[in-house]
């Protein structure tokens, strides 16, 4: 199978910056992991490693997610792009944008003066989590998300095949974009500042994200198992609108205690606990429509959608649920039990979403009918495997901290130095076995089709 569209190949460089990145993510969360053991480890401090490493994932996935999106139009509308230049400017954009707002960490990280306000803006980092890049990036990257949009609708907008796939798709990334913009309100009381941050934070993961996923997830029932368009349609609305439902109130799993008003213990409480049930519908969904015997072609391509499903259940759905309640929640919140919670999840649901994309679109892209199978199965099991370990352990940690520190009375630094230090160390060797998952995959990307190998896989027509 080959793709249709010359244009569509800008999928490929969208891939390729996005399956660099997470290298460079994880190999920077294996330092940030050794810094728990010895705080001295490495050139830059923890506080610069961690931001590298949830931004380059954030930013990643976003590009990740492009590339896949970009693909997709392509075969709804059954047309070129709207432009390519325009598009291969949207990608130049994002690369120089995030390198640069990488190096700003670093050069921060070394010289923590660097940072100080300019007129009153701070020009390396802004400081909220996960998305700390400073003004004129924030700017830059809604240039870039609105170019990417506008740039999707014209295309779906050129030949008026409104899909409810594409329709579905644009939604998603308009919502995107549009949350993107309440984490840069400034205010100088810090409750609003959460509250406003959370909206970006929490509204793309459990939202906006999510429907993309339910979109991109129909697209791949249908090219690998040739399932009926209006079927997996079907199951998308649904499966959207209940993300919509539980998610947008469920935003209150975050307002229990940072000075919001109190009705949102009852209301984050109830609607958060709602939102495994959309994931879990995913699960049937890929399950019932990949179940009948037919002839699959595109195996792992077959296989990592099944594994998104089932772990974005897991890691997000589950993972999820155990904290949410505010009678748990009081206990756990800012734990390690979160940070295993958002590593299990961020894993299952987006991690694999982007992957099985790259394998259900790559082998078109790169025009091959054959590849070698075995890579895509290893990296899997290498990936997953030490990714519940690591979900594990840092559980671990959590409880012991959650148990010491907030019932026992005793200190952060006392719990994290001395009782946790096991736990720690099983994280950082853990790591390692995923960063081996991560080569492989890597390694995969690179030359999936660009070998000739005695076991293949034939890609369906
Ligand atoms: C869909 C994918 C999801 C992703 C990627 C994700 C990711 C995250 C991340 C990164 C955090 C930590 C934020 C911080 O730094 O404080 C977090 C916190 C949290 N998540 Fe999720 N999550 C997902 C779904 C869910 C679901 C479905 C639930 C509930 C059923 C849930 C419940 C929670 C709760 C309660 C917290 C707050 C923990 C605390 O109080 O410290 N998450 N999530
Ligand atoms: C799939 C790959 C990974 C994803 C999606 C991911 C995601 C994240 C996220 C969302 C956070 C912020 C957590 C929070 O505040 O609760 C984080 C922090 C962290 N990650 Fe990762 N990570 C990945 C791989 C790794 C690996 C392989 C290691 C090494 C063992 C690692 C070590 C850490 C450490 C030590 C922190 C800081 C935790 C803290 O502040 O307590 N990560 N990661
Ligand atoms: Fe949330």
């Amino acid at each position: 199978m080959n793709i249709k569209h010359e244009s569509q190949r800008i999928a490929h460089s969208f891939y390729t910056f996005a399956v660099l990145l997470f290298l460079v993510q994880v190999v920077v969360g294996i330092i940030a992991a050794l810094q728990f053991i010895w705080p001295e480890f490495f050139i830059l401090n923890f506080n610069t490693i961690r931001t590298i490493h949830i931004n380059t994932l954030i930013v990643w996935l976003l590009v990740g997610l492009m590339g896949a999106t970009y693909y997709v139009i392509h075969e709804e509308s059954e047309t070129e792009l709207w432009s390519l230049p325009l598009a291969k400017f949207q990608f130049w954009l994002t690369v120089v944008t995030s390198i640069t707002m990488v190096l700003g960490y670093i050069y921060m990280g070394i010289n923590p003066q660097a940072n100080s306000p300019i007129f009153g803006i701070n020009p390396l980092n802004e400081g909220r989590e996960y998305i700390e890049a400073p003004r004129w990036a924030d700017f830059l990257i809604v240039v870039s998300l609105l170019l990417f949009l506008f740039n999707c609708f014209m295309t779906v907008r050129k030949t008026k095949r409104w899909t409810g796939i594409q329709g579905t798709l644009l939604v998603g990334i308009t919502f995107l974009v549009i949350m993107y913009l309440p984490g840069m309100i400034y205010t100088k009381n810090l409750i609003r500042d959460q509250f406003w941050w959370w909206w970006v934070i929490h509204l793309w993961v459990e939202g906006a994200w999510e429907i993309i996923a339910g979109a991109l997830l129909a697209f791949m029932l249908m090219k690998v198992v040739n399932a009926e368009r209006g079927v997996v349609e079907k199951w998308m609305f649904v499966e959207v609108g209940l993300v919509l439902f539980t998610g947008i109130l469920g935003t209150g799993h975050h307002y229990y205690w940072i000075g919001t008003p109190e009705y949102w213990l009852l209301i984050g409480g109830i609607f958060s606990s709602l939102e495994p049930v959309p994931l879990l519908l995913m699960v049937w969904n890929a399950l019932k429509t990949t179940g009948k015997p037919r002839n699959v072609t595109n195996k792992p391509g077959l296989y990592y959608i099944v594994a998104n499903t089932v772990l974005s259940f897991v890691g997000a759905g589950l993972s999820g649920l155990i904290h949410t309640l505010p009678q748990i929640n009081k206990w756990t919140h800012g734990t390690q039990i979160t940070t295993a919670h958002s590593h299990l999840a961020f894993f299952g649901a987006y991690i694999l979403l982007v992957i099985s994309m790259i394998y259900v679109t790559l082998p078109a892209i790169r025009g091959v009918k054959d590849y070698n199978p075995s890579r895509a199965y290893q990296s899997f099991w290498w990936m997953t495997i030490s990714m519940i370990l690591i979900y594990l352990t840092t559980t671990g940690a959590g409880m012991a901290q959650t148990y010491m520190e907030r019932l026992m009375g005793l200190d952060y630094v006392a719990v994290k130095i001395t009782y946790n230090m096991w736990f720690w160390v099983f994280r950082a060797v853990f790591g390692v076995g995923f960063l081996i998952g991560v080569v492989i995959f890597v390694m995969d990307f690179f030359r999936l089709g660009r070998e000739s190998s005695p076991v293949m896989t034939t890609v369906a027509e």
